[in-house]
């Protein structure tokens, strides 16, 4: 997996890098602050942007790929920005035995996308995370901080037709603004 450069644009780079110094400057500029760090501008930006992950090498005077090698080691760093709506599936043991692992694949393949990953045009992320504290309604989706209990397939195809409606009401709502204005 490489850092998605595509995905992130010239003028986000140039805003997530105008406030690294701060970020930094709250750490000790020496290798033992790399994971503090990149969890502090992941909890600021809520991904590792490319530009941030070479400012960061460039800081404690490490390698680009030193930096993404460590990163890519831990589980909690992501590398995509996160898409307009945020799928994550429950993989923890209850929602695994219950099928969990279908319910991902089936995400996989209506986006494209592998878990970790957002779409080209960023409206949707998808991620495995570990038990949500909701066992008893397993398999579980949480989609956009909403509890998705009992996810089947077809439940995956009608979150779709819901987006879709709710982006074709937003497009008509702006087109009205438009014509209005
Ligand atoms: S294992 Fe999925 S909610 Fe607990």
């Amino acid at each position: 997996m490489t850092a998605p450069e595509h995905l992130v644009t010239e003028e986000e780079e140039k805003a997530i890098k105008a406030e690294l110094p701060e970020i930094f400057s709250r750490f000790p500029r020496e290798r033992g602050s790399l994971i503090p760090i990149l969890q502090a501008v992941q909890g600021r930006f809520k991904f590792l942007s490319p530009g941030a992950i070479r400012e960061v090498a460039k800081y404690l005077d490490l390698s680009s790929s030193e930096v993404y090698g460590v990163a890519t080691f831990y589980n909690q760093f992501r590398f995509h920005p996160p898409g307009k709506h945020e799928i994550k599936v429950c993989m923890g043991t209850a929602c695994h035995v219950a099928g969990g692992d279908i319910i991902l694949e089936n995400f996989e393949r209506k986006l494209n996308i592998k878990p970790g990953e957002t779409t080209p045009d960023r409206e949707y992320s998808l991620e495995r995370v570990a038990c949500v504290g909701c066992c008893a309604l397993a398999p579980v989706a949480v989609v956009d901080d909403h509890v998705i209990g009992y996810m089947q397939p077809s439940k995956v195809e009608g979150l779709f037709v819901q987006f879709e409606v709710q982006r074709e009401k937003e497009k008509r709502e702006k087109q009205a603004k438009e014509s209005a204005g």
